[in-house]
């Protein structure tokens, strides 16, 4: 007999403003058509004035409480994964924490961009494993609206605001690669890659600063590493990409979708795709992306996914769960 940590609720909250292609077009050089050739991208919700992350954060947190059936304070820790938490300090998470009314536990965040959902579940996973924690709200929150540069529509064009909240909880399981829950993690980061995509500002240099990015190279590592992150946590599942019901990628770009589910030789009516509606919500995306899977009724209990991510440091991993 071993503990797994197995999904019991999910949410998403998503702004009320949508912007579509046709709202980018008046603001830098570019089309509706050459945004969704080469990002899949056709609309994204920004936040409005005065709306933060934790707010973000704690309506997707409280649909996942609602979902599981549980009060806040049943649960034991937070771990909010963002780059655009609303202060340099306190977390994200301790603000989502006070909002949703839970006055117990522990709350901290989890900052790998991109990737930041995926470091996050498994540090809620090691949290679960080694008994530090019976239930865990892991979200991923972001606005990065606020980090565009408004002048430079080959970043300006890609990214939204969002957040998605899963529930964990430890549960008894056989240790098989046939119980429900977290099966495997893979994680990997290479710093020697900060130039391909960073933001130019921070506490030290005193400004906020703009997200920059070498698109065609990030695009370039992303097909090589997401395939081979998403087998490396299968293989240490004891499971190969045939038994994979649900590929939940990062949304990033519909191009780099359709080339990792290719190199794992899955079609792509095993893929979650929420790309076009969400743009890209960098640590947001995949629990959005599994909150919608579930309402549009394509995840069900029981269904194999692996979720991958790659972003700024580089930073890069997989997930692979049974619902
Ligand atoms: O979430 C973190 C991970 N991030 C990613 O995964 C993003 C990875 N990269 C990408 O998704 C793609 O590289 C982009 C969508 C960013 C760009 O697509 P691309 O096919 O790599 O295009 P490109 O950068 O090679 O640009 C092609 C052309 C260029 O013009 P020239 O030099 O060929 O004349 C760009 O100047 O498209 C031009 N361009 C635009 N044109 C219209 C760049 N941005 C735009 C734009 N509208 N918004």
């Amino acid at each position: 007999m071993t503990k797994r940590a197995v999904v019991i609720g999910v949410g998403h909250y998503l702004p009320e403003r949508v912007v579509p292609n046709a709202e980018m077009e008046k603001i830098v050089d570019t089309t509706d058509e050459w945004i969704v050739a080469r990002s899949g991208i056709e609309r994204r919700h920004f936040a409005a004035e005065g709306e933060f992350t934790s707010d973000l954060a704690a309506k997707a947190g409280n649909a996942a409480l609602a979902d599981a059936g549980i009060a806040a304070d049943e649960v034991d820790a937070i771990i909010v994964a963002t780059s655009t938490a609303d202060l340099t300090f306190p977390s994200a998470a301790t603000m989502v924490q006070a909002k949703l009314g839970m006055t117990r536990g522990f709350a901290f965040d989890v900052q790998a961009v991109c990737a930041g959902f995926i470091f996050a579940l498994s540090q809620a996973n090691a949290l679960i494993l080694s008994g530090q924690a019976n239930r865990v709200m892991v979200i991923g929150a972001e606005t990065f609206s606020r980090l565009m540069d408004w002048t430079d529509r080959t970043t300006c064009v890609l990214f939204g605001d969002g957040a998605g909240a899963l529930i964990i909880e430890a549960r008894d399981a056989a240790g098989t690669p046939e119980d429900r829950g977290i099966l495997a993690c893979d994680l990997n980061s290479d710093g020697r890659h900060r130039e391909l995509l960073y933001v130019d500002g921070g506490v030290s240099t005193g400004t906020v600063g703009h997200l920059r990015m070498e698109g065609k190279e990030v695009f370039r590592h992303a097909v090589e590493k997401l395939a081979a992150t998403a087998n490396a946590a299968l293989d240490k599942a004891g499971l190969d990409a045939g038994a994979v019901d649900w590929i939940v990628p990062h949304q990033a770009n519909i191009r780099i979708i359709q080339g990792t589910a290719k190199k794992m030789n899955l079609p792509m009516d095993n893929v979650v795709v929420t790309v076009q509606d969400h743009g890209n919500t960098s640590a947001a995306s995949i629990p959005l992306a599994l909150s919608v899977g579930r309402q549009r009724g394509q995840i069900k209990e029981g269904d194999l996914i692996v979720t991958e991510a790659i972003g700024g440091g580089l930073a890069w991993g997989a997930v692979v769960l049974r619902w």
